[in-house]
């Protein structure tokens, strides 16, 4: 029986891949412009790392994860996201030492072992930013700016920035709002999941994020934060949605937007298509003011988003267009026409021309045959005379044309010829 990939986790290869290649290198170029450094962090940590970071209560944790003993019997995890290690990372390698604020990005996959459907996977892709060392709202305004930017750049214009405080952890901030939120939850238990029935003593928050309809139904008539935020979290959260409008950032305000990872407090974001059915959020992030703290490193707080990439790719896979560079097939008629390809195909190369050959001796028909549905715009034609002469016979295959030209006049023919 032949072996496939496990469920939920794809192969990406070309052409898909070269559209991939685009958004990522947009990626590298864009956040390089608001000063951040790529961090490549490994992709298995110590479950604990997620355990302490996301929270226990989370359905990330307690559902979600890839967790195993390895060989030694240590509980190690596939990280389900990229803030947790991220975090560790700037705790072990004392960044803060370095520079007050730290600004990172990365790009790679995550592991979160849910139901596939479209746009959710159990390998997926995330590019995030995060910014550590700034408790400002500047630096929450700058990150969404930078998503934003960045979504725009992608070639996607239908989206909505939908934008909620989640308070601090104050008494009289979220702690008030949980205590309103547990009594009003209290009064429709029967109405809620079994899983939101013990989500309401240990985290009610959670309730919240639950996608189950007789939930949500619940959730719709529950107070929303707002009115419960301590005076220091409105002043900021005001601050963030004026930053937006002065940057002519549009948003919705979501006040029932919690996320699913507990290390948020205050600003909480995401954005949404209406072109991705059920999973239709395709970036999402916030402010943590305590998990680096919680971790073991300084008082620092942070701000940070991630994009899930198979979605964005959804999105703007026929927007972005992968530079093709110029080509050529090098059609190769016997023994020696083959040997002197290899030297013409290096110098082409090195002149960055790409070049596709034979190996083997194949007639000038096959082989015009495969660059045509390689779909090559110019075939070179080599034979024992081209050599003896020192030319080439040059094939535009959309004009159906053939000259002869010298050898040493090709490469300065076709770099003329720039195809994008
Ligand atoms: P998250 O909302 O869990 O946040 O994930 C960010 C994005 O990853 C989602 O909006 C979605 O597009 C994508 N994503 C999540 N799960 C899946 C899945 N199973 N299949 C496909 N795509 C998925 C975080 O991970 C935070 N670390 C973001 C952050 C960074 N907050 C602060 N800094």
């Amino acid at each position: 029986m032949s072996l496939q990939t496990l469920t939920g986790m794809k192969d990406l290869f070309s052409p898909e891949v070269e559209a991939w290649q685009v958004v990522e290198k947009l990626a590298h170029e864009h956040f390089a412009l608001f000063g951040y450094k790529e961090i490549r962090t490994p992709l298995l940590e110590v479950t604990e790392l997620f355990s302490r970071g996301i929270g226990e209560e989370t359905g990330v944790v307690q559902k979600e994860m890839y967790t195993f003993a390895d060989r030694d019997g240590q509980s190690i995890t596939l990280r389900p996201e990229g803030t947790a290690s991220v975090i560790r990372s700037f705790i072990e390698n004392h960044f803060h030492q370095n520079d007050p604020i730290t600004k990172l990005y990365y790009m790679g996959p995550m592991f979160r072992h849910e139901r596939p459907q479209k746009g959710r996977l159990r390998q997926f892709h995330q590019i995030g930013c995060e910014l550590i060392g700034s408790a400002s709202p500047l630096a929450d305004v700058e990150n969404i700016s930078l998503l934003d930017s960045f979504i725009k750049k992608t070639g996607i214009t239908d989206y909505t920035l939908h934008l909620n405080s989640l308070g601090c952890l104050k008494e009289d901030c979220r702690p008030r709002y949980l205590a309103k939120l547990k009594e009003e939850l209290i009064a429709h238990k029967e109405k809620l999941c079994a899983d939101c029935q013990k989500r309401l003593e240990t985290n009610p928050l959670r309730v919240l994020d639950c996608k189950k309809e007789s939930c949500k139904n619940v959730v719709e008539n529950l107070p929303t934060i707002e009115k419960f935020l301590c005076s220091d979290c409105h002043t900021h959260h005001q601050a963030v949605t004026e930053g937006l409008s002065n940057l002519s950032i549009a948003f919705t305000p979501a006040p029932r937007l919690v996320r699913g990872l507990d290390y948020y407090d205050r600003t909480a974001f995401e954005i949404t298509s209406p072109h991705l059915g059920s999973q239709s959020a395709f970036a999402g992030g916030g402010r943590y003011s305590g998990l680096v703290k919680n971790l073991g490193g300084p008082d620092a707080s942070g701000v940070g988003f991630a994009i899930g990439l198979e979605r964005l790719l959804l999105l703007c896979a026929d927007k972005v267009k992968p530079s093709t560079p110029v080509s050529v097939y090098l059609a190769c008629l016997g023994k020696k026409a083959l040997t002197e390809g290899l030297v013409l195909a290096k110098k082409c190369r090195e002149d960055g021309i790409a070049v596709e050959m034979d190996y083997e001796e194949k007639s000038f028909k096959a082989m015009l045959r495969r660059a045509n549905k390689m779909k090559f715009r110019f075939a070179c034609l080599l034979g024992d005379s081209e050599i003896e002469k020192k030319t080439v016979q040059l094939k535009d295959m959309e004009k159906q044309t053939q000259e002869e030209i010298k050898m040493d006049q090709l490469l300065t023919f076709l770099k003329s010829y720039v195809t994008n």
